[in-house]
C-alpha cells in the first residue's frame, strides 16, 4: 500500500541546506524568521497539492465522490483558494468561515454548513450567499431553517446530521459519533425528523445523512461500522416512506503522524475501507450507489503546516527538568494543554557538533500548564536558536486565542524558493481596536 503524505511527520519539502539549516519549499527558516519574525506559521504549498493528490487518487475507484475540507482545521482565504483549485469543497461551521469562503471565490454550491446550534443570522447568511447544503442537526434547527427558507421564499437543500453510535478510541474531547453526543439526531429520532420534512417543512429538500465521527483516528473499521449504518438508515427510510435519499456524507477524521510512534493509515488505506465498505453496503441493502461526500481536514493540512519560535529564556530546575522557553506557546497552538496533544520538533538553524539534552519546551504564557513538548532531546538549545515544531497546521491558527493579551502570528506559504505572506501578524493596535471606553469613564 502506497504511504501518503498525512503518514509524514514533516512537509515534503523539508532540508537540510548546505548552510546546515533546515528549509522547506526552497526556504531558509532561518532567514525566513530573520524577515517575518516568530512565532510564524509556515504553510507549504507542495505538501498541500500532494495532500490533495493523494485524496484524488484515493477516492478515484467510486464514481461519485466529493470532497470537503473541513474548514475549522485551517480557514484562510489563500489556502481557500488553493484548495478551491484542487477541486475541494468546503464544510464551514460558522458565519465567518462561510464569509472566508465566499470571499475567497469558492463556488457555494460546493459548501456545506455543519453544527450543532447555528444562528438565525448564520442560517440566513448561509441562505443568502447560495450555501449548497445544510446539515441540520436537531429539531429546533429544522423549524428555524424551515421558517428562514419560508421567508427567503427558497427550497433550502439539506442533510440531515445523525448520531451512529459508535466510539472512536480518540480523545473524549473529539469524539462525536458515540450516542450520548451534542451533536445531530439519534438514531431513534429519525423518523420523527423525516415525517416533519415531509409532511411540515415543505421548504427543505432532505438529500441525504450526514455524520462524523471523532478526529485522529487511527482504525480503519469505524468507517466500515459507520457506513453500513448509513446505507441500512437509508435503505429503511426508502422502504418506510418511499424516500430516495442520494447523498452520504461521512465526515472527517483520519489522523496524522505527530511523533514517530503515531501510525496513522494512510489516505489509501482509509479510502480502500470506504469505497469497499460502500459498495458492499450498497449490495447488502438494495440502494442506488448515492453520491459520497467526505470532510477531512487534519489529514489535509496539518502535515502542511510548521510552527517557528525563537528561543528565549531556559531554567534548569534542581535536580527536576530543563526548561527552555520559547515566544509562543497555548495561544498559538492550545493543543498540548487541551488534549495533552504531542509534538515532534528540531532546531531549525545549524547546530553542529552540539550533544543532545533532554529538555521541556515551555509556552511564553501565565500558566504553568503552558507547554507545548515535554521531554523533547535537542542539541544543547539556547537564546536565539529557531524552533521548528512539526504538524502545526491544523487546528493551530484556528484555534489561536489572544491570551495575555498576544497578537496573533503571522503565516506565510512557501513554494520554489518564495514566501508569501497569508495572514499578517497582529499589531498592538489591531489589538484594542476593538475595545471601547465609553465617554463617561473619560
Ligand atoms: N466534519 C465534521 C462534522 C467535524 O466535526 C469535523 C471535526 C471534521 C469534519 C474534520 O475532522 P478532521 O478530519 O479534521 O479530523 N480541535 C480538535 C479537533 C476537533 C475536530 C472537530 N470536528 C483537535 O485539535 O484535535
Amino acid at each position: 500500500m502506497n504511504e501518503s503524505t498525512n503518514q509524514l511527520l514533516k512537509p515534503v519539502t523539508l532540508k537540510t541546506n548546505e548552510c546546515g539549516n533546515l528549509e522547506i519549499g526552497g526556504c531558509d527558516l532561518a532567514e525566513l524568521v530573520e524577515k517575518y519574525g516568530t512565532p510564524l506559521y509556515v504553510i507549504d504549498e507542495a505538501t498541500l497539492r500532494n495532500v490533495c493528490d493523494d485524496y484524488k487518487k484515493a477516492f478515484s475507484k467510486y464514481k461519485n465522490v466529493n470532497m470537503m475540507f473541513a474548514s475549522k482545521s485551517l480557514c484562510t482565504m489563500a489556502t481557500s483558494v488553493i484548495l478551491s483549485q484542487e477541486g475541494f469543497g468546503f464544510d464551514v461551521v460558522s458565519a465567518g468561515e462561510i464569509y472566508t469562503v465566499y470571499k475567497s471565490g469558492v463556488d457555494m454550491k460546493k459548501v456545506l454548513f455543519n453544527g450543532n446550534n447555528k444562528s438565525f443570522d448564520e442560517l440566513s447568511l448561509a441562505l443568502e450567499l447560495g450555501v449548497g447544503r445544510i446539515s441540520v442537526d436537531n429539531f429546533f434547527e429544522l423549524d428555524l431553517l424551515n421558517e428562514i427558507a419560508k421567508s427567503h421564499s427558497k427550497t433550502v437543500d439539506i442533510l440531515l446530521r445523525i448520531t451512529p453510535g459508535i466510539e472512536c478510541h480518540t480523545h473524549e474531547y473529539i469524539q462525536t459519533g458515540h450516542l450520548d453526543s451534542k451533536f445531530g439526531f439519534d438514531l431513534t429520532q429519525i423518523d420523527e425528523a423525516v415525517e416533519l420534512i415531509l409532511n411540515s417543512y415543505t421548504n427543505l429538500k432532505l438529500h441525504g445523512l450526514h455524520a462524523h465521527i471523532g478526529s485522529q483516528i487511527f482504525e480503519t473499521k469505524v468507517y466500515h461500522d459507520e457506513i453500513e449504518i448509513l446505507v441500512k438508515e437509508i435503505a429503511r427510510l426508502d422502504e418506510k416512506f418511499g424516500l430516495k435519499l442520494d447523498e452520504i456524507n461521512i465526515g472527517g477524521g483520519l489522523g496524522v503522524k505527530y511523533t514517530e510512534s503515531d501510525c496513522p493509515p494512510s489516505t489509501f488505506e482509509i479510502a480502500d475501507v470506504i469505497v469497499n465498505s460502500l459498495t458492499e453496503s450498497i449490495k447488502k441493502y438494495g440502494i442506488e450507489p448515492p453520491a459520497l461526500f467526505i470532510e477531512p481536514g487534519r489529514s489535509i493540512i496539518s502535515t502542511c503546516g510548521v510552527t517557528l519560535y525563537t528561543i528565549g529564556s531556559s531554567k534548569q530546575v534542581p535536580k527536576g527538568k530543563k526548561y527552555v522557553a520559547v515566544d509562543g506557546g497555548m495561544a498559538d497552538n492550545p493543543r498540548p494543554s487541551m488534549y495533552q496533544a504531542k509534538y515532534s520538533a528540531e532546531i531549525a538553524n545549524c547546530k553542529k557538533d552540539e550533544s543532545l539534552q533532554t529538555v521541556t519546551i515551555a509556552g511564553r504564557f501565565c500558566e504553568s500548564g503552558d507547554i507545548l513538548i515535554k521531554d523533547i532531546e535537542l542539541p544543547n538549545p539556547q537564546e536565539g536558536d529557531i524552533l521548528c515544531v512539526y504538524n502545526t497546521g491544523a487546528y493551530n491558527y484556528s484555534m489561536a486565542s489572544n491570551y495575555n493579551r498576544v497578537q496573533k502570528s503571522q503565516m506565510v506559504i512557501v513554494n520554489n524558493s518564495k514566501s508569501d505572506i497569508i495572514v499578517n501578524r497582529e499589531t498592538l493596535d489591531d489589538l484594542i481596536s476593538h475595545d471601547v471606553v465609553p465617554d463617561r469613564l473619560k
